[in-house]
Parts: structure tokens; sequence; C-alpha cells
């Protein structure tokens, strides 16, 4: 689905952000991306949503070359990027309007997804009147009535309390269940990473050398109360040195 080849990007001459970076990406896989601030993680999301252009090297979504922002990858970033002043609903209509949905087949997408996410009776809610939990779900929600394939996250729990923070990884592992997507969620944190990645990532200076296994792990909800898990937990905090 995805396939990033020999993937290089700066912003500033001579001062490589992304180095040589090879991936592939299956339709289905849900992956994590962690390393130190400043590796580069925000960065790749940007080319994989088509916001940045490769210096060199290239990235291919189906087949087809990306040269441009793509309809059905969604970005979510740390706070959202809802407006405010608009409701759920407004939110979520925005790229269906611009797409000249007709009412009916919008509405029925909306609350179908709102459901989903177990948002829907906050349909009519202000942005600014919600928490910030809610916000992330209504940010996903958007996404999704676009069909969306590709799914990239940038640190999505970053400003969640700890509570919050593990009904967020709890609504994306439901998320994964019920819609067929490619995920990568970049985070900091070893045990969110640990929790949502089929594969996880770890950055250096530009550079995904190394991949960790995790397919016996990902996907289960009471994960967090083996040995197993943390054990993995380890495993990655000794890459990342
Ligand atoms: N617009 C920009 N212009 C110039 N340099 C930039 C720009 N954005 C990021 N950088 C630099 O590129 C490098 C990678 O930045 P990036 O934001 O991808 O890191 P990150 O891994 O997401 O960090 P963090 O964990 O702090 O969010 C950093 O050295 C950063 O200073
Ligand atoms: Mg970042």
């Amino acid at each position: 689905m995805i396939k990033m080849n020999n993937l290089n990007f700066s912003y500033e001459e001579n001062k490589p952000v992304i180095r040589h970076i090879n991936l592939e990406l299956d339709k289905d896989e849900k992956i994590s991306i962690i390393g130190r601030s400043g590796c580069g993680k925000t960065t790749i999301l940007l080319l994989l949503a088509g916001l940045l252009k490769p210096v060199s090297g290239e990235i291919l979504i189906n087949n087809q070359l990306l040269l441009d922002v793509r309809r059905q990858t969604g970005m979510i970033f740390q706070n959202g990027g809802l407006f405010p002043w608009k409701t759920v609903y407004g939110n979520c209509s925005l790229g269906l309007k611009a797409r000249h949905t007709p009412k009916k087949e919008m509405d029925h997408k909306i609350d179908q997804v709102l459901d989903n996410l177990e948002i829907k009776h906050l349909k009519a809610q202000y942005i600014k009147n919600i928490s910030g939990g809610q916000k992330q779900r209504v940010a996903i929600a958007r996404t999704l009535v676009l069909d969306s394939d590709v799914l990239l996250f940038d640190e999505p729990s970053a400003s969640l309390d700890a509570f919050t923070k593990e009904n967020f990884q709890d609504l994306l592992l439901s998320i994964y269940e019920k819609y067929p997507l490619c995920s990568i969620v970049v985070t900091h944190d070893i045990e969110e990473a640990v929790y949502l990645g089929q594969k996880i990532i770890v950055m250096k200076d530009g550079k995904m050398d190394e991949i960790i296994d995790n397919k016996k792990l990902f996907g289960d909800k009471s994960a967090k109360k083996s040995i197993a898990f943390y054990e993995k937990c380890i495993e990655v905090r000794k890459r990342l040195e």
C-alpha cells in the first residue's frame, strides 16, 4: 500500500533530516514510530501526507507516485486541528460538503462514524465545549467520514491525561477492528508504541534502522497486564539508547 524508496529530505541544504528511508507497508498494517525529539518523526508524516516533497527518492501509495495531498489520507495532529466555533457535526461535514455529497448520504455517514466512535450524543456540541479526549475522537471521525485508507497520527495522546490516554489507545484498537486501514502512530511513549503497533520502528537521526516485530502482543487489550508486554517495552527502550 505504502512504499518509500530511498527517501531523503532536508529543510535546509546540507542538513539532512530524513535519510535513505526504505519501507513498505501493507494496506491493513498498523505501525508505531518512536524516537527522540528532532529525529524526523513529524517530517516523515508530512512527507507521507504529501505536504512536503522529498529531496530525492519517492513515495508510492497504491502503486501511484505521491505528488500532492491525497483525499484518503487523514492526518491527526496533537491538538486535533478542529474549528472551535463549529459543532462536532459541522467539523465532520466540511470535507463531505466540499465534495458535494448529498445531505442524506452525508448525514448517514456522519451518524455511523460518530456512533462507532461513541460520540454521537455530542453531534450538536461546539468543539470549544467538549473535552480533549472527545476532540481527538472528532478529529478521527472527520477523517473516517471521508473513507480514509491511511491514517497518520502525530503524538495523538501527548496532551491527554493518563486515564484519557488509555481510553484513546483502546479507541484506536477498536477503530482498527472496524475499519481496514494503514495506520502510523508517532509517539514518544514506549508503552503506547508497543500497544498500538504490529511493528515498532525506532527512528534515529532521520533513519529507520530498527524495526521491532510486535505481532504477538498487538491487538490484545489486556496486553498491559502481561509480563511479555513490559519485556517488549524494555526491548524498545534498549534500542532507543
Ligand atoms: N520548518 C522547518 N525548517 C527547518 N528545520 C526544521 C523545520 N521543521 C523541523 N525542522 C528540523 O528538522 C528536524 C526534524 O524535525 P521533526 O519535527 O520532524 O522532529 P520530531 O522527531 O517530530 O521531533 P519532536 O519529537 O520534538 O516532535 C529537527 O532538527 C528540526 O529542528
Ligand atoms: Mg514531532
